[in-house]
Parts: C-alpha cells; sequence; structure tokens
C-alpha cells in the first residue's frame, strides 16, 4: 500500500462531524495527525471538548486538539444547530467531560506548524466554518503553498443551500473566511451539496453498522436517530447525508467523483450571503465536486466503519 495521507479535520462535531472522525480513525490510507475545533453546530469550547471525546472514543488519545476561533470574522456569532445536532452536537448522548486536555497552541499556529513540518504533504479537511483556515493563511503566507490540499465540506454550485435558500451552512457561517480561502491560490477541493446531497442513509444502514460495529458503530447508531429525525422535520424522509464523510473519503478516493475546475467567489451581502458562485477572477480554481458514484462512497465508509471497535 501507498504510505498514509498525513491529514488534520477542522471541525464542529457535530454528528456528521462524528462519523467523519470515526472514519478517519479506521481508515488505513489516513494518518490523522490532529484535530482544530470550530463554531458551527456547536460552540467553539463545546467543539473542542467533543474532539477529545471523540479521540478519546476511538482510541487515539495521543492526536493533539487545537482550539479554533471562537466567532466570524465579520459578522457575530451564530447560535449553535441545536435542532440539527442535539444539545451537546452528539443527538440525545449525554454531555461529559473528557479526560485529555486540549493543545496549548491556537488551531491557526497548529495549522500553520504542521504545514511548514510536513511541507507539500498535508491535506487540511475543514468540515465546518472556515474561520481557522483563513487565519492560518494570514498567519503565514507560506501555508497556501506548504499544505497539499485543501479538501473542505462546504458549499454549493447548482444544489441550492441547506441552512437558505442560496447558502450551505459550513460557508453561511463565516462568509468572510470561506471568501479568503477560496482566492488564496491553496489546492483547493470543494466538497458541497451538489454531491452530499446525493449520498444518504438511512436507520437500517445504522442498525446494520451497529450490528458489526457494536461500540463506535452503536454511538452513531444512537447519534443518527436524532439526526434523521431532523431531515424528517424538513420534509426529507429518504435518509440523512453523509456531508462530512464524504469530504473525508474525498481525501483518498478522489475516484469517485467528478470534479469542475472553476473559480470560486462568495457573497458575503444581504439574502445571498454565504452562496458559493462562478467568479469572473480566474486566477485561484477551485475543484468542485458535481457528480459522486454514491453507492460506492457509501460502500467505502462502510466498509472502513465496520472494522472499528
Ligand atoms: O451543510 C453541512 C455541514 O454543516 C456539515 O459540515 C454539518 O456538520 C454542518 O456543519
Ligand atoms: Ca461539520
Amino acid at each position: 500500500m501507498t504510505q498514509p495521507i498525513k491529514l488534520i479535520i477542522d471541525t464542529d462535531p457535530g454528528i456528521d462531524d462524528t462519523m467523519a472522525i470515526f472514519y478517519a480513525a479506521g481508515a488505513p490510507d489516513i494518518d490523522l495527525i490532529g484535530l482544530t475545533s470550530i463554531f458551527g453546530n456547536v460552540t467553539t469550547d463545546q467543539a473542542t471538548r467533543n474532539a477529545l471525546r471523540l479521540l478519546e472514543w476511538a482510541g487515539l488519545h495521543k492526536v493533539p486538539v487545537a482550539q479554533g476561533a471562537a466567532k466570524p470574522r465579520a459578522l457575530p456569532a451564530f447560535p449553535p444547530s441545536h435542532n440539527v445536532h442535539g444539545d451537546e452536537g452528539f443527538g440525545t448522548i449525554a454531555a461529559a467531560t473528557p479526560q485529555g486536555k486540549m493543545s496549548d497552541e491556537s488551531a491557526a499556529a497548529f495549522l500553520v506548524r504542521m504545514a511548514r513540518e510536513h511541507k507539500g504533504e498535508l491535506v487540511i479537511c475543514p468540515i465546518g466554518p472556515l474561520t481557522n483556515i483563513a487565519e492560518a493563511l494570514d498567519l503565514d503566507p507560506e501555508f497556501a503553498n506548504n499544505v497539499s490540499r485543501i479538501v473542505l465540506m462546504g458549499g454549493s454550485l447548482e444544489e441550492g443551500g441547506n441552512i437558505s435558500p442560496h447558502a450551505e451552512a459550513n460557508i453561511y457561517h463565516d462568509p468572510h473566511a470561506a471568501e479568503r480561502v477560496f482566492a488564496s491560490g491553496a489546492k483547493i477541493v470543494m466538497v458541497g451539496l451538489d454531491v452530499t446531497h446525493r449520498i444518504l442513509c438511512t436507520a437500517e444502514d445504522f442498525d446494520r453498522l451497529e450490528e458489526n460495529a457494536p461500540r463506535l458503530g452503536g454511538l452513531i447508531n444512537e447519534m443518527s436517530r436524532f439526526y434523521l429525525h431532523f431531515y424528517t422535520t424538513v420534509g426529507k424522509h429518504d435518509g440523512c447525508s453523509l456531508h462530512d464523510p464524504a469530504a473525508v473519503i474525498a481525501c483518498t478516493h478522489p475516484h469517485l467523483f467528478e470534479t469542475r475546475a472553476v473559480p470560486i467567489a462568495v457573497s458575503c451581502l444581504g439574502e445571498t450571503s454565504g452562496a458559493t458562485l462562478l467568479s469572473n477572477d480566474t486566477r485561484a480554481s477551485t475543484d468542485v465536486l458535481m457528480r459522486v458514484d454514491a453507492e460506492a462512497v457509501k460502500r467505502q465508509f462502510f466498509k472502513v466503519m465496520n472494522t472499528l471497535d
């Protein structure tokens, strides 16, 4: 096998974030070298606690967690998405204090240092708002060149939004940060609603996962009930989207997706705020995933998840 990729996940855990992090913990082709926390589904403090708990559940006690920004770059903070992910971010699973401690470094400083130490090799996978990534770009003019690529869950080109008619939630929560990241010149892969809305999982899928991987699969199964219920409240009865796991899988299995290379701009104003749009500025192009072999992504997801515990 080729060497596993070195990966940092920037995350707001979050039920689908949990799935993505457990996937990364079990995937033999991923070397998870850290998590950075960000607000979104929960507050940043909660995201840090949740990230530590997820690593402890997964037995990855040595993987560091660096705490990220507490609020968006220019907008006031949004309330957490308790209706989608539950009060603590884990559906109905109760709060608990993690044993581990977060790192002394900020998320942005950790990202910059890791990108320097693993120059040309580090893949960053942001699955929450892009505030920490924008801060890392500000901190180090070489950051965009030092990373191998940024494979982000967010945005939508043709699919419309999920938090507003125009915007996907991660971009909506900090459009100014997203604008900074898309214009940075880093190699960027956008894993947006154009593909994640095609990858759906049902309660039966998660029941089967629990049978195969009782401990971590059982946790996912319990969390997924809350997540699936939210989907029914917005009229979606055929399953929940594997948003964040799709981004992690796109890091190692790009052949399961079809890509369009286009420059992306972000609306930061008015009712379209958070929309990802085609830009006239051709200096920075993004690989936008437009089509997916959804069955193959699901197969890959459960193949790894079934090996957990
Ligand atoms: O729009 C989907 C994204 O918003 C996912 O990252 C989910 O976890 C939420 O943060
Ligand atoms: Ca997320």
